[in-house]
Order: C-alpha cells, then sequence, then structure tokens
C-alpha cells in the first residue's frame, strides 16, 4: 500500500469507518503507523474492520446525528489511546433521489443531519481534544457536487457545499490553536455506495467514468492516500482548502 508512516504516534478518529472510503481511510491510517478509531452507526463492520487492523484499531458505535453519541466517540478514543489528533467526518446517508419538489421533509432532514450536522457534533467534541494536545487535523469527506450541481440530489449538494464551508469556517476559527481543517472533495469512486445505481462497478465506471477527465472513477484507496496527506504534517500549511480529488470531474 505504502512504506510511508507519517502518522506514526498519531490519533485518528474515524466516523464513518466500517465501509467503502471510511474504511480505506481506516487501513491507510493503520499503514502509516497511526492509532485508530472506527466509529459507524453500524457497529459489527466497524468490529471486524478494527479487529483485522490489529491492537492500533478499536471500534465504536456512534451516531453522528446524536451529540451524546458523537461525545462519546471522542471520549472513547481519548480514553483507550490517550490523545487525539486527528478527525475524519466520513459519514453519509445513502442519498435520495429526487428534485426539491418530490423529496420528503424527513430525508431531506437526515441527509443534511448525517452529513453536515454530524460533522458539527463530532468536530465539537474532537477539536477541544485535538486542540489540547497541540493541535492537529480535521478532514471533511465532501464531494464534487459541493462545486458543481447534479441532478435530483438536492439534500447531497446541500449539505456537501454546507460541509466545504464548515471547514473553512473552523479553519478560521481554530488555526490559532493549531487545528487545520480542510475537506476532501471525491468523483464517483468504487464503493457500494454506487451499487445502488449499477449493477457492478464495472458498469459504474462505464456510466460514471467518463465525466471524469481520466475518464474513470476512484478507487477507494486514493482517496485515502489524500485523506492520509491531509492528516500527516506532509500537509502542516494546508487548512481552509478544498481538496478535489475527482479526476477532473469538476473541472469543465
Ligand atoms: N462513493 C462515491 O462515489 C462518493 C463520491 C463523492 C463523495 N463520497 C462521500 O464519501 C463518503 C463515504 O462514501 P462511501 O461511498 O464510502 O459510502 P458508504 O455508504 O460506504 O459509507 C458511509 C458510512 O457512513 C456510515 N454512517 C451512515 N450514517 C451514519 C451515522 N448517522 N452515524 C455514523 N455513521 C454513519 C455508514 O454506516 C457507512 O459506514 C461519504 O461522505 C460520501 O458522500 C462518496
Amino acid at each position: 500500500m505504502t512504506d510511508m508512516k507519517r502518522l506514526e504516534s498519531k490519533v485518528i478518529l474515524i466516523a464513518g469507518a466500517a465501509s467503502g472510503i471510511g474504511a480505506a481511510i481506516a487501513r491507510r491510517c493503520i499503514a502509516e503507523g497511526a492509532s485508530i478509531v472506527c466509529a459507524d452507526y453500524d457497529l459489527e463492520p466497524a468490529t471486524k474492520l478494527a479487529e483485522a487492523l490489529g491492537p492500533s484499531a478499536a471500534a465504536c458505535q456512534c451516531d453522528v446525528t446524536k451529540a451524546p453519541s458523537a461525545e462519546a466517540a471522542v471520549d472513547f478514543a481519548g480514553q483507550r489511546f490517550g490523545r487525539l489528533d486527528g478527525l475524519v467526518h466520513n459519514a453519509a446517508a445513502p442519498s435520495t433521489s429526487a428534485t426539491v419538489v418530490d423529496l420528503d421533509e424527513s430525508a431531506w432532514r437526515h441527509e443534511i443531519d448525517v452529513g453536515l450536522t454530524g460533522a458539527f457534533l463530532m468536530s465539537k467534541f474532537a477539536v477541544p481534544l485535538i486542540a489540547a494536545g497541540g493541535g492537529g487535523s480535521v478532514v471533511f469527506i465532501g464531494s464534487q457536487f459541493a462545486r458543481v450541481a447534479t441532478t435530483r440530489a438536492v439534500a447531497y449538494c446541500a449539505a456537501k457545499a454546507g460541509l466545504v464551508h464548515l471547514a473553512k469556517a473552523m479553519a478560521v476559527d481554530h488555526a490559532a490553536e493549531k487545528v487545520r481543517v480542510n475537506s476532501l472533495s471525491p468523483g464517483a469512486v468504487a464503493t457500494t455506495r454506487l451499487l445502488r445505481r449499477f449493477a457492478d462497478f464495472d458498469a459504474a465506471n462505464a456510466g460514471l467514468g467518463p465525466a471524469h477527465l481520466l475518464g474513470r472513477i476512484a478507487d477507494p484507496e486514493e482517496i485515502a492516500a489524500a485523506a492520509a496527506f491531509l492528516l500527516s504534517a506532509d500537509a502542516s500549511f494546508v487548512t481552509g482548502s478544498d481538496m478535489l480529488v475527482d479526476g477532473g470531474y469538476a473541472t469543465r
């Protein structure tokens, strides 16, 4: 995967770590020497992942939409590993395909709750612990659809645009505490999220690949590599940015 060890002695909490991009970020953080907490609504796959990654990984159940649950996940990370250096907010609800006219209010609220309010709540409890340890890095997983809109994805587009700007606002507030805050916006990535629309990844690649300048969708590991950069000291002068890792989707 990589020989780099940029995250040695760092403790990183990943919210929404059980599958897809979150699990790839977990694997990459471990490969680069970090200790990690895999926090997810879905405890069973998060626990299996942590067990597979070894003693530097732990899992906890976390619903990012509930303040006590977000606080408990941060407390768990602090108690298990003694400090916190990084937070990744990767959680997102399944996206409902709808226009503003036909989207249910409950579906709107749930997507905004998980994708945007979840980042607020995780940060609310994680940032003080990161700052107390001398600073660190917060990474929100956004989307190319924070930059450009797409059809029938109003809640998703709004949540992701809000997330990208939340990162900027937090970067302003917490720079003095040496807490860097950035978003990372992928293009289409081969995760089960795409299998709700396509029969398999070949079909997803054929359908979505041409919209990207590089002519294909991404592997989750390509997003995890960028996340590891933002979490590491290699990104020591990077804050308030939205890093597009979208194969050029939003470029034209
Ligand atoms: N796959 C793509 O094409 C793509 C493209 C751009 C951006 N993204 C973004 O990347 C991130 C990961 O996407 P993915 O494709 O790996 O999706 P995924 O559905 O596999 O992962 C999302 C994770 O979030 C967890 N989650 C959902 N609700 C939660 C809650 N209330 N509390 C805690 N955890 C919760 C899920 O259990 C799951 O493990 C998402 O933010 C998504 O919007 C994905």
